[in-house]
């Protein structure tokens, strides 16, 4: 304990000589959410990364992420404490692949969720996080064909919010995500019959649980498909005594804190993603003492790839 707060205190410091505001998204480890000043997911932490006025912002998420920030805020010093925390699915496409995607349907309007490189984001239409994916779809004219890319299972959520047709869906994928399946769900769900079940869009099992519900084995009305954000705001809402977590398992800890008398149980608890994990105590405190590891994103790429994110942040307030 003791040895953990002399850590904080001089996080704490060093963060405040930098002028740096700690941002952590929901799926980091519990000690580095707790130092943060914001966490949320990834909307909210965009929108306060483009608001902030300090001068540095230190990104305690993902690669990505970070790049988001810098791209919203070229003018600030955006760190990262170890750059090598990639993304599963922002590796699953590649600005050449989106190219030649976009060179067979002219005329589309491209879609990516914020889980993409700067370079995708560049030939990107409008961004979008799981929070607003469906606003920002349904926000483009019906006559428009769109590509959506590039997580398959929120592009079949939204498919199936929207009722769109002329979407199509890249086939990417999240390992973690894609790894908590229907069956476990099925069974947790046979388990703890009242249960709420709060499900992230990009989980293989999102299609299982409306299926359950559509078999009668949950109620209808407790499947909650929902961004790491609004299963907070859902927590602190809900009736539910319990409640069936399917995503990364570092969400439970924003669950509990949010609201303490609810049992949280992880769908599938080996969900883990070692790229958020990355992200330790050592490394932090590297980072701000340090000022390692700086995230740059080419200025030409980041112009062209701001209007993108800027109208992500923008839909849905
Ligand atoms: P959200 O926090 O936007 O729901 O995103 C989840 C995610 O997988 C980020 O990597
Ligand atoms: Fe990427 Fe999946 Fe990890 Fe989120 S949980 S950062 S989508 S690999």
């Amino acid at each position: 304990v003791e040895a953990n707060a002399a850590w904080a205190e001089e996080v704490r410091r060093l963060a405040k000589q930098r002028d740096a505001v700690l941002l952590a998204h929901n799926y980091q480890l519990p000690e580095i959410q707790d130092i943060a000043d914001h966490t949320g997911d990834s909307l909210a932490l965009s929108r306060i990364a483009a608001s902030s006025d300090a001068s540095t912002i230190i990104f305690c998420g993902v690669h990505f992420m970070a790049e988001t920030a810098k791209i919203l805020s070229p003018e600030k010093t955006v760190l990262i404490p170890d750059a090598r925390a990639g993304c599963s699915l922002a590796d699953s496409i590649t600005g050449a692949e989106l190219r030649a995607w976009k060179a067979e349907h002219p005329g589309a309007v491209v879609v990516s969720y914020v889980n993409t490189t700067a370079e995708v984001k560049a030939e990107t239409d409008i961004c979008c996080t799981s929070s607003n994916a469906v606003d920002v779809v349904a926000s483009i004219p019906a006559d428009r064909e769109v590509l959506f890319l590039p997580d398959q299972f929120l592009g079949a959520h939204v498919k199936r919010v929207t009722g769109r047709e002329n979407m199509h869906v890249w086939a990417g994928e999240c390992h973690v995500h894609a790894g908590i399946n229907g069956a476990e769900l099925a069974e947790r769900a046979a388990a703890a019959p009242d249960a709420d079940l709060f499900i992230h869009p990009e989980c293989g099992c999102a299609t299982s649980a409306l299926y359950l519900a559509g078999e009668g084995a949950v109620a209808p009305e407790r499947v909650k498909i929902l961004s790491t954000g609004d299963m907070v705001h859902e927590a602190r809402d809900t009736k539910a005594k319990t409640v069936l977590v399917a995503t990364e398992i570092g969400m439970i800890h924003q669950l509990r804190k949010a609201a303490p008398g609810i049992d949280f149980r992880a769908v599938n608890d080996r969900a883990s993603c070692r790229y958020m994990k990355m992200i330790t105590p050592a490394a932090l405190l590297r980072c701000v003492r340090d000022g390692l590891d700086e995230v740059h994103v080419d200025v030409e790429t980041a112009a062209r790839a701001r209007a993108s994110v800027q109208r992500m942040i923008e839909i849905g307030q």
